[in-house]
């Protein structure tokens, strides 16, 4: 049903659902709120140019540097690896959009980055939103008056948009013009690929990529982690696969992607098992139209339930790679279809997928055979139970959970 409305009716199923919040924090120009219209689809050509299938490969290096950099940090200091996981997908996302290396989780842009991501997780609640929508009026209570403290927080956010938007944008410019801007969106962008655009168009475009990026890939290699520690068993076979076709102690590369079928399906079950996004982006209509005789009016709110949909499944919350693949060993030819849901439906589907799962892959790869994720242990060497607690907003976080990481290769583990 979700992919009739999203790609068969797509001219009635594309929008946003309309609030004023977006406006008064500053964030109406970031793709994900955008309404249906000329601002969103000169936005969503741009991002194509950059993240289509077929010009996604030139972001492998950046991704397998990154995998490494995650690698030696969670070596360094293995007890935060939830924070080496968040600068990981911070960092790809801004490299990605920015074409510069990022320098650490001091970096300036860094910095930026996650403080506007904070901001908005905080200020741009789901309760808000709706209020907001109902009540439009809302957005012109002073800040003094009763309950009304989010006026604070939006100037705040309004100002954060406004810096995010244009420092990494004029370094950008400034490394173009030495000549040192990697493949990037903001390189597509500024000529050196293949179209003319208007900067303003491009700055904007680029301030919605990270808070789009970041957290949903972030959340879902959390969620890889929790999976391996709670699947022993799983994780045995991951090990096996990369051994026997990479070899111990040797670390991935893409070109070993197609010959490793089961750390695949283990990314895919992933999504599954628990979606990072698991009632997906709203969307709005905007036009009236009657599904199977209900009448659903112009500017409805449309919720596609991936959470729902991740649940039709065989014993749905047993954690389960063999389900996308074939009896020997194969992925199934429908697994990848069958995993795009977890990226949203019809004119408003996730331009990174591709990015992502490239994101995923080179993170999985490498750490899966780096390392042993175990349940820690308590002084007494019996192993601490893990009760999976799932944070909720818009995107789903396990809350963090204590690990034991072990090298494969026998160089020292951590708590
Ligand atoms: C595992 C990681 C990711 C997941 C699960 C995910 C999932 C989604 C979903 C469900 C949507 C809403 C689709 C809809 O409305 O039907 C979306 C939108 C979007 N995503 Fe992703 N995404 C991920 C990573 C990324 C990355 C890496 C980028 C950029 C490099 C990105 C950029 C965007 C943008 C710009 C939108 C807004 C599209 C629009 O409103 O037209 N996402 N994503």
């Amino acid at each position: 049903m979700a992919r009739l409305l999203a790609e068969q009716r797509s001219s009635i199923y594309s929008d946003r659902p309309h609030s004023p919040i977006y406006q008064l924090f500053g964030t109406h120009h970031m793709t994900p709120v955008l309404e249906y219209g000329k601002e969103w689809k000169r936005q969503r050509k741009l991002l194509h140019l950059s993240l289509r299938n077929d010009v996604i490969d030139r972001y492998q290096e950046l991704h397998l540097r990154s995998a490494h950099r995650l690698l030696e940090n969670i070596q360094q200091d293995s007890k935060n690896f939830y924070s080496h996981i968040d600068l990981y997908t911070a960092s790809a996302a801004l490299e990605f959009t920015y074409g510069r290396e990022v320098d650490g989780k001091n970096d300036p842009v860094i910095t930026m980055a996650t403080g506007l991501a904070e901001v908005m997780a905080k200020g741009l609640t789901v309760e808000r939103v709706g209020l907001l929508t109902a009540l439009p009026i809302l957005k012109y209570v002073p800040s003094w008056f009763p309950g009304a403290a989010f006026q604070d927080e939006a100037r705040k956010c309004r100002g954060m948009v406004a810096s995010f938007s244009d420092f990494p944008f004029s370094m950008a410019k400034k490394q173009a013009e030495t000549g040192g801007l990697q493949p990037s969106f903001i390189s597509d962008m500024l000529g050196q690929g293949e179209v003319e655009v208007e900067e303003s168009d491009a700055k904007e475009t680029a301030t919605g990529i990270y808070i789009a990026a970041g957290e949903t890939t972030s959340s879902t290699l959390k969620v890889l982690v929790l999976a391996m520690l709670l699947n022993p068993a799983i994780q045995d076979k991951v090990h096996a696969e990369l051994d026997v076709v990479v070899g111990k102690g040797v670390l991935p590369t893409f070109e070993d992607r197609e010959r490793l079928p089961y750390l695949q399906a283990v990314l895919y079950e992933v999504m599954r098992w628990h979606p990072a996004l698991p009632l997906g982006v709203p969307h709005a209509t905007t036009a009236s139209d009657i599904v199977e005789g209900y009448y659903i009016p112009k500017g409805t709110l449309v919720i596609f339930n991936t959470w729902a949909m991740s649940n039709q499944y065989n014993d749905p919350e047993c954690f389960d790679p063999g389900r996308y693949l074939t009896p020997d060993g194969k992925l199934k030819p429908d697994a990848q279809q069958d995993n795009s849901q977890y990226f949203g439906f019809g004119r408003r589907v996730c331009p990174g997928r591709f990015f992502a799962g490239d994101s995923l892959w080179a993170a999985a790869a490498v750490l899966l055979s780096a390392f042993r994720f175990e349940k820690a242990r308590d002084a007494f060497g019996k192993e601490i139970e893990i009760e999976p607690v799932f944070r909720h907003g818009m995107v789903s976080h396990p809350e963090p959970y204590r690990c034991s990481i072990i090298s494969r290769t026998g160089a020292g583990e951590g708590n």
